[in-house]
């Protein structure tokens, strides 16, 4: 299915940019530099990246056709589920950029602890998410939905691809996730997730 192949695409985008996340907040915590402007990189790659290209193709074009086409299996799953987990993510981002705002004024140890659990809680929340997307609501969707539906769903993706390539939004963020892995490392090794 054309548009959850680009949407699991951008989810090793997005896992590769958090082993980066988790390695930066890493090496802080072993007493490296905190630099504002790579933090502030999680906030940017998080509202323009994994939400408004990612996430906002999931809520307008797919998640709206499962919500009002699969009864309560569907609203349990995308109103009460992902799209409760998005907010989630968005208060991650919120919290990291308020903590980011303190620190720049003054360097205190609680204000590097508040970036340090946003920016990992945005990390282990978002993988998780994401394997949950992967295993079990997109290949629901590609089950349940119509053939009509799914071509529908196809047709806006891939407009909405052609549009944000001509805005240079996937390559800003693919550089990034570069800049980041080159800058940090990343660190592969993670909990299992529920
Ligand atoms: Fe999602
Ligand atoms: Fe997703």
């Amino acid at each position: 299915m054309y548009c959850t192949d680009i949407m699991m695409e951008e989810h090793e985008n997005i896992l590769r940019f958090l082993t980066s996340v988790r390695s930066m907040c890493c090496k802080v915590l072993d007493g490296s530099e905190l630099v504002s402007g790579d933090f502030r990189n999680i906030i940017d790659f998080a509202r323009n990246y994994s939400d408004h290209h990612h996430h906002g193709k999931e809520e307008k074009f797919l998640f709206n056709e499962m919500e009002s086409r699969m009864g309560a299996i569907g609203q349990n799953l995308i109103r009460h589920g992902m799209l409760v987990e998005h907010e989630l993510c968005r208060a991650h981002i919120y919290d990291l950029e308020n903590a980011l705002k303190l620190w720049d004024k003054e360097q205190k140890t609680i204000y590097k602890l508040d970036i340090l659990e946003a920016a990992m809680g945005y990390a282990t929340l978002l993988s998780r998410h994401i394997k949950k997307e992967n295993d079990v609501v997109y290949p629901f969707a590609e089950k349940h939905l119509s053939k009509e539906v799914i071509d529908s769903v196809n047709d806006k993706v891939s407009a909405f691809e052609a549009e944000t390539e001509k805005q240079g939004i996937q390559k800003k963020y693919l550089s990034m996730i570069e800049y980041m892995i080159k800058t940090y490392g990343a660190v592969e090794d993670q909990h299992d997730l529920l």
